[in-house]
């Protein structure tokens, strides 16, 4: 596996690999992997014959009073299980790499950015669409594979990908858990074990909220109960939890839902949990 830390050297190892011949997708991530990011480079290697990932922890995209400082750097551990994985090539770069001196440009998307993370999160799809713009056009792959962990994110890069004309096919990959549902995230490490316990909850209240919605419980009705168990369990403030379209995030019906509005219902939620922020989201009828 090669490990590519300046920008300058992207090119000539890119050549050595077989790039441009060669059909090429890319996983970017900010480190401190663990099976979700790991899952995304086995869906990389059935759409490409070179696999590459980035790490890069993008100061854009946190906030002021976010975890920048803090965010977990476990970069020898990522490059062992990275290779282990079979990836041919690992782009880390720096920050004055990405953003050199005299930096002042930025990606914004639209209304796909505006909802949930968006509303919550001011600069922080700014700050994503921005770099991963960077990433494409460094790194060139045809194809980019996303989570459905961060699904507004997934949506905003496949929109942004599209509209920049930047040629790369956007492809999600289904969200890893933990045996008891919770999604696999870097921050879950921050959890304490009670925490660790109470993280648990938010999948399966969740998973009640969809499962009332698609037995007919009016949507509001169902989404204020979830509130109500959310609270109980300690997964407070409550951040969002909002019933959207899968495919363009939407906002459904205040009533029960039919069956075909139904199929593109998706429950979204963000919640703290002592200093840890939390999200989830899962399709009301998992297709298949
Ligand atoms: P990061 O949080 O490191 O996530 C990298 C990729 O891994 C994202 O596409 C994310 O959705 C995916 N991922 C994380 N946990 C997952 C899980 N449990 N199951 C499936 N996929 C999972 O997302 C980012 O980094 C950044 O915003 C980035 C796109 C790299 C831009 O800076």
């Amino acid at each position: 596996m090669k490990v590519v830390r300046r920008r300058e050297d992207l090119a000539a190892v890119g050549r050595e690999l077989g790039l441009p011949t060669k059909r090429h997708a890319l996983v970017p991530t900010m480190g401190a992997l663990h099976e979700g990011h790991l899952s995304l480079v086995d869906v990389a290697r059935q759409h490409a014959e070179l696999v590459s990932a980035t790490i890069f922890v993008n100061p854009k995209q946190f906030g002021p009073k976010e975890d920048l400082s803090r965010y977990p750097r476990t970069e020898e551990r990522d490059l062992e299980m990275l290779e282990a994985r079979g990836v041919d090539l690992v782009y880390v770069p720096t920050p004055d790499d990405i953003y050199p001196e005299g930096f002042q440009t930025a990606v914004r998307v639209g209304a796909l950015a505006e909802p949930l993370d968006g509303a919550s999160r001011p600069n922080f799809f700014g700050g994503i669409a921005t770099v991963v713009t960077k990433l494409f056009t460094r790194m060139r792959p045809d194809v980019g594979v996303f989570g459905e962990k961060d699904y507004q994110q997934l949506l905003v890069i496949r929109r942004l990908s599209e509209d920049l004309d930047l040629g790369v096919k956007v492809i999600g990959a289904r969200i890893v858990r933990e045996d008891d549902g919770l999604a696999m995230s870097s921050r879950n490490r921050y959890l304490s074990p009670p925490e660790r316990r109470i993280a648990a909850e938010l999948n399966v209240i969740m998973r009640k909220v969809c499962q009332r919605i698609e037995g007919g419980v009016p949507v509001p009705v169902a989404i204020a109960q979830g509130r109500v168990d959310m609270d109980d369990v300690g997964l407070r403030p409550i951040d969002y939890l909002e019933l959207r379209s899968s495919t363009d995030l939407s906002v459904l019906p205040d009533r029960a839902l039919r069956k075909d509005e139904l199929a593109d219902a998706r429950l979204f939620a963000a919640v703290m949990l002592g200093g840890t922020r939390l999200i989830d989201n899962m399709a009301v009828v998992e297709p298949g």
